[in-house]
């Protein structure tokens, strides 16, 4: 069958290819069509990502959407599913407790990422319980199960951080306005917030249509838009990851989301840092990857979202590319680009 792999750590090799067909127990889905996002061009350009052991290639994409190939295990022929991606490393009590999100060895795999081969194919079998069901109502959109579920994630976190005392969760800032800081942005809007969200571009009518407000950085100053009870950093800036902290106002939780690779030393003001978050009990955390109630969370609210704001959900994807034009997909910007692998 025809597959989109790549060799960790070699630029450039990513291509479509012929691999063996999918055997072994579990479920048999047939692949619709993967989300690509930034890890998957942090894989193609040799700078992320393992082989399965013993093999040289890896099958790239895990923001998967397929279809049941037949019935049993609980499914039924034709049903639109997605799986979770990262798998239990089996020797840690985070992993033995069903939070692979949370592994604390660093043993776990990762489907299209670490050590397993991911959903850009035609068919996968899968455990089935690492399958998510997607409902007919969601229909392709179900492609955005995964970025959402990371989302859900750092949301819950930061909730039980601020709800460990007395806490109003009010306003809140995204920084980043690429899938995972626009699904934020509509899952904050949906829970009711106010929310304001900061990136590049002059205008973004996708953030402003969910009643969010848009900040264009250049020539903005952050500071003078008021305390955030949360700020959710998905643009992948280490300085503007450090800047979180002093754009708190008091309990504030900043989450980070967004991955910054490069090599360097970023600011952070002496008094932010060693005044301001103590006296006035402030907090900065990462999170990765999503445990199965995110995932379940993410695919009812991406419902929720699509009855809300029909239109713009419809427009989240804004490439739909064929498997041989993955490279049209990895160049993409300006909103999420997707494989499509079967209709
Ligand atoms: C994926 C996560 C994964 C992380 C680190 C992200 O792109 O969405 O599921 O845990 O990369 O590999």
């Amino acid at each position: 069958m025809r597959a989109l792999v790549t060799q960790p750590g070699v630029t450039g090799s990513t291509r479509v290819a012929d691999v063996p067909d999918a055997t072994g127990d579990g479920v048999l889905v047939r692949m619709l069509e993967v989300g690509v996002c930034g890890t998957d061009r942090e894989i193609s350009h040799g700078l992320f990502g393992v082989a399965p052991e013993n093999e040289s290639e890896l099958v790239l994409g895990h923001e998967a959407l397929g279809t049941v190939e037949r019935d049993g295990h609980g499914f039924t022929r034709g049903d639109l599913v997605t799986a979770t991606v990262r798998r239990s490393c089996r020797h840690c009590l985070a992993c033995s407790e069903g939070f692979p999100d949370s592994c604390l060895t660093g043993d776990y795999v990762e489907r299209g990422i670490t050590r397993l081969n991911g959903f850009a194919c035609e068919l996968v079998v899968e455990d089935p319980a690492q399958l998510v069901a997607i409902p007919r109502s969601l229909g392709r959109l179900g492609v955005l199960a995964e970025p959402t579920s990371i989302c859900e994630r750092a949301l819950r976190h930061a909730r039980a951080i601020g709800n460990r005392h007395p806490w109003e969760l009010q306003r809140a800032l995204v920084l980043g306005a690429g899938a995972v800081g626009t699904l934020s942005t509509y899952l904050l809007r949906l829970a009711g917030l106010e929310v304001w969200t900061a990136s590049l571009e002059p205008s973004n009518d996708l953030v402003t249509a969910s009643g969010a407000r848009y900040v264009s950085l250049p020539g903005t100053q952050l500071s003078e838009l008021g305390g955030f009870d949360l700020v959710v950093e998905a643009a992948g800036d280490a300085q503007l990851m450090a800047d979180t902290l002093g754009l708190l106002r008091r309990s504030g939780v900043a989450c980070l989301l967004g991955i910054d690779p490069l090599e360097q030393r970023v600011e952070l003001d002496g008094r932010t840092l060693a005044l301001d978050a103590i006296l006035e009990n402030r907090v900065l955390f990462g999170s990765v990857n999503a445990a199965r109630e995110d995932w379940l969370a993410a695919v009812a609210d991406l419902d929720r979202a699509r009855e809300r704001w029909p239109d713009e959900l419809e427009q989240f994807v804004s490439l739909r590319v064929p498997l041989d034009r993955f490279e049209d997909a990895f160049a993409h910007q300006g909103g999420k680009a997707t494989l499509v692998i079967s209709d």
